[in-house]
């Protein structure tokens, strides 16, 4: 009997497999993924050597613990192939956004359990950022392997339903806004006359160092913004600028629309 199943492993479920092994949560034995595609079904058996299937309902028939890692718009139909197959003891994890603890056990069968993840690709590194909510009345020893899959990949930590989709927002869509954070001071730098691979060596491990600070030095982000920011010097300046341009509002907006379009998926 498998114990841990994928339904879709691309770049989301890659990363929590790699978790997974890496952390030795299970063996590659005890995992069972599908792909919609031949080629995806070889990626995944060279990259993990897990038994990989195009047929989504093997996975519930070899896992009593599946996570539902297609797109959103393929939940209904995927839900609608494993159906005939799912128990009381499945637990379905679902990691889109919109998709509801509720949304998803109407479309399972009843007393089955349900969980939410909203992982962010950065878990491809074991340093992602997981919310977790799930069904009242988990049993402790699913809660107990839901959490430790979470934390096989980064940081997690369990919040109210009602919060997943501010998670998606905040962690789950920004890794993209601090790519283009990223892209936009390695452009400056290269402007300046950096190589490329400097300015984004540079740039990178700015932001790694100043996410590190934050995480670690328990000092508020305004705190440790003015430690860099002297009298009449060059910082103040940049600040002015981006304060100028409404860089704060635009970061707001840009996280508060992935918000509102997570809650109408
Ligand atoms: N990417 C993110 O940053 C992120 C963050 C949080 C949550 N999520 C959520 O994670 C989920 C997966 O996203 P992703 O970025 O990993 O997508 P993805 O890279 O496109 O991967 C989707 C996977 O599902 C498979 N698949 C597609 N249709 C299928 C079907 N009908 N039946 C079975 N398998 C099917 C694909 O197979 P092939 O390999 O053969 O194409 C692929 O392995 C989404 O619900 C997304 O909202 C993503």
């Amino acid at each position: 009997m498998k114990k841990i199943g994928f339904c879709g492993c691309g770049n989301m479920g890659s990363a929590m497999v790699k978790g997974i092994l890496d952390q030795g949560i299970c063996g590659k034995e005890d995992l069972i993924v599908s792909h919609l595609t031949e080629s995806g079904c070889k990626r995944s058996r060279r990259e993990f050597g897990v038994e990989a299937t195009t047929n989504v309902a093997d996975v519930v028939k070899y896992s009593p613990l599946v996570f539902l890692a297609v797109k959103p718009q393929f939940y209904e139909e995927v839900l609608t192939e494993i159906r005939p197959y799912l128990t009381t003891e499945h637990v379905l994890v679902g990691i889109a956004p919109g998709k509801t603890l509720d949304w998803i056990r109407k479309r399972a069968v009843t007393g089955l359990k349900a969980a939410r993840f909203m992982p962010n690709t950065p878990a491809m590194v074991g340093e992602g950022m997981t919310a977790v909510c799930m069904d009242e009345g988990m049993p402790e020893d699913k809660k107990e392997i839901l959490l430790k899959i979470a934390g096989s990949f980064g940081k997690t930590q369990v919040v109210p339903e009602r919060l997943m989709d501010a998670a998606g927002a905040v962690s789950g869509c920004s890794p993209a806004f601090v790519y283009q954070f990223i892209e936009s001071m390695a452009d400056a730098g290269v402007l300046m006359g950096m190589p490329r691979a400097m300015a984004y060596e540079f740039a990178s491990q700015t932001v790694l160092g100043s996410a590190k600070m934050v995480l670690e030095s328990g000092l508020h982000p305004g705190e440790l913004k003015d430690m860099v920011t002297s009298p009449g010097g060059t910082t103040i300046e940049g600040i002015r600028t981006l304060e100028r341009e409404g860089m704060r509002g635009a970061v707001m907006e840009a996280l508060i629309s992935c918000w509102e379009k997570g809650k109408k998926m």
